[in-house]
Order: structure tokens, then sequence, then C-alpha cells
């Protein structure tokens, strides 16, 4: 979603936990004796072998070879720009592969986007997001290693009204009620798409009338598993016992299993739901828990669309007012039933969904694996996007049997649906803890003072409150992860934060406050930045680990000392850094989500390539007045912009397939901010390689564009 729609009513954290100010004094000290201490001790227990195997990897098969960090990125920087195309270094191509509209079945017919098309179930969802390759075999079975036939699951975040409908604006009738075929088209626009994806004659293709073609949406049955299922919050009248649900929405960031299923996060749900003032009906526990989750009394979202004014249940749970005498008969618990994890097997069409609730329920952007090894737990590290909020950790109490690989939703019944939930404190010295949300543990019970836990559904349904409970560190809008597979460490974007204004509001892994350039506001860290993580002992089911900052997202002529701290150049600046992902040979690759970068040397939204170093590569650091720990600074050599997008866009989502050779990009909302009458982009549609057959208008569109090597060589390197 576009940074400008994350409003601030998504900062609903009046936990306090502020937690580094009491230490700060004491910290530096032991700090560098800690970290000394902990440098010696990593290069002793990695010697150059690779820790990760398949876990870190791009496409969860094979693995075992080490893997080493690339000598050196192998394009020259694309310059920042403002033009209303895909910009990629000299030897790069890219064209449209999956577009909003496209149909993904032979009955369906060509988009002609000019609002007026039917079949939206069997359409291309809209703001395409976080992405997934799934190789496939030519029998049709999975097969990780197929680098020229897959399966793409693809995120569909949000909808743009502006271009959707006929008009270019939601439209009512008479009594005021938004039209049904309307509301179906917005419901259909979202959740994930699973396509073929081929390398046939005349280059990458969808594969229009394959079978395992399918729409996951805001109306698909659902079943929810793990520790809430049947949880009494969860009661509504589509499922009395609270075990099964319709719909995703607002599917961000994902992951992807050992075992070859897909997952799709659940983000701003919150946002698409009315609630009139119904305080005195509720009872203390439940306000607090809506409140916590953005949906207080009298409140509408940022999302909603009025759909609750359309006929039929499944439009009108959208309002969650308490209208009846019992949970069973109105949908005041709607809203309990959005906010997980949700699995989908790709390779099975009519598969239903699980929403997996022990992963914990918040505003979650991804879910992204830690490495993957037999005979130990699997792994996984969430964020919550909201400003304030708070870095999770899920560990299964199964460990890791290779002989699940191909157990789809079977294997993740036993991984997912058993495990113990941690949230993240980062301390002032470098060094950081896993707290564990579990019932009866760190005053998670029924005599909490902010929620009555009385086991472990409660804390799953109220996970915010049990964070804020136990004191975890409220950070500066987690985005992505993505696990290093050369050294098992863990990144993490933090997109921005305008909200941490004061000075002593910051922290030492949240530290930078200062005035956006070209504003003369002093405006917390409106540029955002990247942690990462080395858990202790190198064990994917440590309660502790060591962290720095790795990389300050700042204008290359701001302030050194404030904002640009990583010394960033016009060759690798960047702001709101939002998508992360690693390939499997150890390149990171950075997305940005920023309004178009403003101030100084603008550029529309862009995608960096990066070769990090390893925790504990820089040192201390003052900025300002706070301490922190920082890596070491980036140069052109180590961060380098590979890719800038159309007017309007953010880029997120990308993958490769397991040859490196073939890489995929979201474009998602091009041409936001813009209308109908004056559209700020027409791509892709202006772009000659777009794949666009049968389209007779021009309206922007979202689309998973395909990027290759002009000489067929690896990307990047
Ligand atoms: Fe949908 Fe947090 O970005
Ligand atoms: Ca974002
Ligand atoms: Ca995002």
């Amino acid at each position: 979603m576009s940074d400008t729609l994350h409003s601030a009513d998504d900062n609903s954290n009046r936990s306090g936990n502020t937690t580094f100010e009491s230490i700060l004094q004491q910290r530096l000290a032991r700090r560098d004796v800690l970290r000394g201490g902990l440098s010696v001790a990593a290069t002793s227990m990695f010697g150059g072998f690779a820790l990760v195997g398949c876990g870190g990897s791009s496409n969860g098969g094979g693995g075992g070879d080490p893997v080493a960090t690339p000598d050196a990125l192998g394009f020259s920087a694309v310059p920042k720009n403002l033009s209303d195309r895909v910009t990629l270094p000299a030897g790069y191509s890219a064209r449209a592969l999956y577009a909003f509209g496209d149909p993904i079945s032979a009955t369906v017919s060509d988009f002609s986007n000019d609002g007026t098309d039917g079949d939206s179930a069997l359409r291309a969802g809209d703001q395409h997001d976080g992405m997934y390759y799934f190789g496939l075999s030519d029998s049709g079975t999975a097969d990780h290693n197929n680098s020229s036939r897959g399966l793409l699951c693809i995120n569909h975040e949000q909808v743009l009204d502006d271009y959707i409908h006929a008009n270019g604006q939601r439209n009512v009738d008479a009594n005021g009620n938004r039209l049904a075929a309307e509301v179906v088209k917005e419901m259909n626009a979202h959740g994930v798409s699973v396509i073929e994806v081929r390398d046939g004659a005349s280059g990458w293709e969808y594969v229009q009338d394959s079978s395992f073609n399918r729409r996951v949406t805001a109306f698909t049955n659902m079943n929810i598993t793990g520790p809430a299922r049947g949880n009494a919050r969860l009661t509504t009248p589509y499922s009395s016992g609270g075990t099964r649900t319709r719909g995703t929405l607002n599917n961000c960031g994902h992951g992807y299993t050992p075992w070859g299923t897909y997952l799709t996060c659940e983000e701003n749900w919150f946002s698409y739901f009315r609630r009139d003032d119904d305080m005195a009906q509720r009872s203390l526990a439940d306000n607090a828990l809506f409140a916590r989750y953005g949906m207080g009394p009298d409140s509408r979202g940022f999302s909603y669309r009025d759909w609750d004014t359309v006929s039929g249940d499944v439009y009108t749970r959208f309002d969650i007012t308490v209208k009846a005498a019992s949970a069973a008969a109105d949908y005041r618990n709607e809203p309990n039933t959005f906010g997980y994890i949700v699995e989908i097997d790709p390779y099975s069409a009519t598969s239903t969904p699980q929403k997996r609730t022990a992963l914990g329920r918040f505003v979650h952007e991804g879910a992204w694996v830690g490495p993957v090894r037999a005979g130990q737990p699997i792994v996984y590290y969430m964020g919550c996007d909201s400003r304030f909020e708070y870095i999770y950790k899920y560990v299964s109490n199964a460990n890791w049997d290779p002989a699940d690989a191909v157990a789809g939703l079977t294997a993740g019944d036993k991984y997912l649906d058993d495990g113990k939930l941690y949230v993240a404190r980062f301390n002032a010295d470098g060094s950081g803890d896993w707290i564990e949300l579990g019932f009866g543990l760190n005053g998670l019970n029924a005599d909490n003072s902010l929620f009555p836990f009385t086991n472990q559904g409660d804390i799953c349904v109220a996970t915010r409150l049990a964070a804020d409970a136990v004191g975890a560190t409220q950070m500066d809008r987690p985005e992505w992860g993505a696990v290093n597979p050369v050294n098992g460490e863990v990144y993490m974007t933090l997109t921005n934060n305008t909200a941490r204004t004061a000075v002593d509001a910051t922290d030492a892994a949240n530290p930078r406050n200062y005035a956006r350039s070209g504003t003369g506001a002093t405006n917390g860290n409106p540029n955002g930045h990247t942690i990462r993580w080395r858990e202790d002992g190198d064990n994917v089911g440590a309660t502790s680990f060591t962290w720095d900052i790795y990389l300050f997202g700042a204008p290359a002529n701001a302030d050194p000392s404030l904002a640009n701290v990583s010394g960033l150049t016009d060759d690798n600046d960047h702001s709101s850094p939002d998508g992360l992902w690693f390939d499997n040979r150890g390149v990171l690759w950075i997305q940005t989500d920023d309004g178009e970068f403003p101030g100084a040397g603008r550029s529309n939204n862009q995608m960096l390539a990066a070769l990090p170093g390893s925790v504990g590569d820089g040192g201390p650091r003052t900025i300002g007045s706070q301490a922190t720990v920082v890596g070491a600074p980036a140069t052109p050599d180590t961060v380098r912009r590979f890719l800038v997008g159309p007017v309007g866009c953010e880029i997120t989502g990308v993958d490769m397939t397991p040859d490196n050779r073939t890489m995929f990009v979201n474009v998602q909302h091009p041409g936001e901010g813009g209308s109908l009458d004056e559209p700020r982009s027409t791509w892709p549609s202006n772009s000659r390689n777009a794949l666009v057959s049968g389209e007779t208008g021009n309206r922007p569109r979202s689309a998973t564009i395909v990027i290759t090597r002009d000489d067929g060589g690896e990307i990047g390197l």
C-alpha cells in the first residue's frame, strides 16, 4: 500500500514501551566489551561454511552448497528519475507479464481496461505486492529447481478506485447504497493470484488456460486453525464455532514454507470495517481489544468502502456494530477472523486456505522463514507494520523432518499450528531478547491489566496487547524481513516513522530524529532504516540475539550526522525501504515505498541490490544525542540502484527463478495520486514491451514485470 495511506490512525499503540531511557547511561561500556567478545565468537562459529541450506534460498529446495557473498555487483547504477517507465541498467529488459484485469481462464475475454470489464473473479487483482515462484515439473508436480515453468503466487493488496470503475469513482444507488457490481469487483480485486508462468518460444508468459490458475479473494472460504480456532471471540453467524471465515484482505508481504506452500499476510485488514458507537454493548476487554487494533467506537477505517451497504451477509459483515443479542447473530466479531498469516497450497487450486493463528494476530506485513535444518524447529520472523509496533518470531514445537518437503497443508498443520510466539526487545547495548507470548508466562494471564488472557487462543487474538504487556520494543514500522543465506542473519526494514518526533522518544534501535529534506519541521525518522540481527549461538530457537543497524535511508545530500548516516550517494540513496529479499546467492534486494522520494534528487520508487556484510562490521555510533550500533558504511560497490519504476508506483515484491536468470518484480499502483481525468501514468500501456492484447483503454495498471538480461546471464552479477 502507498505509504501515504498509512494514516495517523495506524498508531494505536499507547503502551508507552519506550524502554531504553533508563538504561542509556550504563550501557556503553558494557556494549563495547560485549561486542568485542561476540565478534570473535561469531567468527569461530561460522568459519566460512553455509549455515542456511535451503532455508534462506529463494526457492526452498536443494540447498547444502556453501553460499558466500558475491565479490561484486555486475551492473551500472540506474540514475534516479521521474519517467513513466521501468528503468533498468544497460543490457537488461523488462516487460509486463501479468497486469490488473488480465484473464486467468480461457473463457474470459481480454481486458479492455476502460472500467467496464466483468468476470472479476477470474481476472488479476489490483495492487500486486508480495510474490513467490514455485517451480513446476513437466508433469505438473512441484519441482523446486525448474527455471522455465512455475507457479507465481502474487498478493493483491488494495484497490485504486480512480481507475477500477467505469467513471473513475465509487457509485451509489438512489438510497446511497453501493452498487453491488462495483463492490464485487473491489472484493475480487483483493487477495491472491496463483498463475502458471512459462518461458516459451516468445519469452515469458502466463498461461491463461492453466488448470493451476486460481484467485483467492475477499469471498474465499477459509479455515481457522491453531490456538484461536474455536475461541469465543471468533464466533460469527457464518461460523458459530469460530472455525471458518470468508476471505483475506490487504495482503501485503508474503512468505513461503519448506513444504511447498505460500503464505499471504493480512496487513491493514482492520481498515475495511465500520463500527458505530456500541461501547456500552461490549465488554471492557472487547473495547480494549478493538481500540488496540484501530477499531474504536464510531470509526470507519481508512479503507472503508461502504461494502456493508450491499445486501447479503457476505457484505453486511463489514459493519461490526453490535446489533443483536449474541455474537452468533451479528458480525461484531468479524474482524477477529482477520489479521493472520494465511497458508495456501499453490499446487491445488481447490484447496482451502488456512488461517494460522499460532503466528499471532496483528498488522502482518509478511512471514520470513529462518534457516531450515533437519531436526531443528521451523522459525518465522514477522513484523507488525504500524508506527511503534513490534517484531515477532514464531518457533514450531515440531522439529523439521525433510520427509515433509512435499507434504503441503498437512505439514502446515504440523509446523504452523503448534509453536511458541515471541516478541522482540532490542536492548541498548546491541543485544536483544525474544520474550515469549505464552499463556501463563510473563504475566499473560487472566489478571493482566491490559487484557484478561484465559488461554493461548486469547494471546493469538489479542497479540498486540500481549506484546504491550511484556515490554517489547516499539519500532519504526516493521516492513519486510529477509534471511541471509550466507550466515543466517535476519534483516528487516523499518520503513519510517514520522510520529517519532521527540529526541527523547528515540531509542538505540530506532535512533533518528530530523527534518525531512525540503521541509522545515522536525519529523522523526522520515526515511527509514534496515535493522539486522544474529541469533545467539546461531540457534534458530534462541531467545537472545545481537543486532545492529545495517543501513539508513536518506537523500544523498542530507546531513550526514543526523540523516545520511550510512553515507549514501546519488548511486544508492533511497528512502522508506519496504520490500526486502535475499536471493540464493546472498544478494540483498531492497525496494522502496516513499511517495517518490521528495526533496532534492527526486525519483520514482526504486529497487537496489546490495552485498551486505554481517552484524558487527561497523560499531557504536551516536546520532544526535542517541547512541546506537551501526553497520559498515554503504558504498556504491555494496549498495547500488538497479531499477526505477513508473510514475506514482511502489516497487514491492520480487523473486527469481532458481537459476537467477529471470526476475519477477511487482509494480504497484502506478498513477496513484492521479485521476481518470488527469491520470499521472499510462504505464504499462505506454511501454512497447507490454503485453496488453485486447486493451483499448490506457489506464495505469499494477503489474508483475519479468526482467531478463539480454545476454541470458544471471541477474545483478
Ligand atoms: Fe503494505 Fe506495510 O506495506
Ligand atoms: Ca509500505
Ligand atoms: Ca510493504
